[in-house]
C-alpha cells in the first residue's frame, strides 16, 4: 500500500537491532526494519543470507541471540511460537510439511484450531476450513492425503494452514520455489488475493522477478546485514542488488 493513510499508520512489526549466532555463526548481525499495517515486504537475499533464519525468530521458531521483536507495539521477543501465532502471526516453511497422514481439509482444520487455542474444531472452524480452501484453490482436493498432492497443491496448504490461524502478518519462505512458470502464475494470483484482505506479508522468494511485481518494498540482505532497502525498482537498480545477483562489479 503506497496510500499516504498507510505511511502514517503505526508499524504492524519492528525489529531493532535483532541478532542471531549459531555457536560462532553469526547469521544476523543487528538487523532494523519495520512493516507497515497491510504492508507487502519483499526479502532478496543469496544462499545462506539468514532470510529464513530471520522468519524463524519473528515466528518465534527461534530465539533472539539479542535485540527486540514488536508487534502491534508490544515487546513478543520473549513469546513462543503459539503465542506470537494468537496475536496474529502465520508462517509457511520453505520445505512444506504437511501431516501427510491427513487429508488436505484435516490438515487445515488443524491450522484452525492452532490459531485459535481451541481443542476441538466446531461449526465456525470448520466454515472457516473451507473458506480457506476455497481461497487457496485447494477445494477439489479437500478430501485428498497431504502426503500425495502435488507441489503446487502442497504449497497452496502451506498457505491455507497458516491462513486458518487468521493472521494479521502472513511470513512467507520461498513459496513459489520449484514452481513452474504458470504454477507461479496460479500462486502470484492467490497472494494477490490474500494481499487485497489487508494481511501484512513477509515474502522471502528467489523470484525476483515475481517478487519485484508483487510487493510495496523490497529489503536486501547478505551475511545477515542490510544491504538496501526501498521501492522495488529502485533495489533492483541498486549497485548492492547488481553485486549479489548479477555479479557486476566482482572480480
Ligand atoms: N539451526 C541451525 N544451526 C546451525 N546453523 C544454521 C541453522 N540454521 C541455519 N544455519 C546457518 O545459518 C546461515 C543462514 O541460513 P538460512 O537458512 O537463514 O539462510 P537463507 O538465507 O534462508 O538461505 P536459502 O536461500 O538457501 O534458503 C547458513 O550458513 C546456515 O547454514
Ligand atoms: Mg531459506
Amino acid at each position: 500500500m503506497t496510500t499516504q493513510g498507510a505511511a502514517q499508520s503505526p508499524p504492524i512489526l519492528e525489529l531493532r537491532e535483532v541478532s542471531k549466532t549459531f555457536g560462532r555463526l553469526q547469521v544476523l548481525n543487528r538487523l532494523s526494519f519495520s512493516l507497515r499495517e497491510a504492508e507487502v515486504l519483499g526479502i532478496l537475499g543469496p544462499n545462506g543470507a539468514g532470510k529464513t533464519t530471520l522468519l524463524n525468530l519473528i515466528a518465534g521458531d527461534m530465539a533472539v541471540a539479542s535485540g527486540q521483536i514488536r508487534f502491534r507495539g508490544q515487546d513478543v521477543t520473549a513469546e513462543s511460537a503459539p503465542q506470537r501465532c494468537h496475536r496474529g502471526i502465520a508462517r509457511t516453511f520453505q520445505i512444506p510439511r504437511p501431516f501427510v497422514g491427513m487429508t488436505v481439509f484435516e490438515n487445515v482444520l488443524v491450522g484452525a484450531a492452532y490459531g485459535s487455542g481451541a481443542r476441538r474444531h466446531d461449526r465456525d472452524s470448520v466454515n472457516l476450513c473451507r473458506e480457506v480452501l476455497e481461497q487457496t484453490g485447494l477445494m477439489d482436493q479437500s478430501g485428498a492425503l497431504a502426503g500425495n498432492v502435488g507441489l503446487l497443491d502442497r504449497k497452496r496448504l502451506e498457505l491455507a494452514r497458516a491462513l486458518a490461524t487468521r493472521p494479521a502478518l502472513l511470513l512467507l519462505d520461498e513459496i513459489a520455489g520449484g514452481l513452474t512458470e504458470p504454477e507461479v502464475r496460479a500462486l502470484l494470483a492467490v497472494i494477490a488475493e490474500i494481499r487485497a484482505r489487508g494481511i501484512a506479508i513477509i515474502w522471502i522468494e528467489h523470484l525476483v522477478h515475481a517478487l519485484v511485481s508483487s510487493v510495496d518494498r523490497i529489503l536486501a540482505i547478505n551475511f545477515g546485514v542490510k544491504l538496501a532497502e526501498g521501492l522495488p525498482h529502485e533495489i533492483l537498480a541498486s549497485r548492492e542488488f547488481q553485486e549479489i545477483y548479477l555479479g557486476v562489479g566482482e572480480h
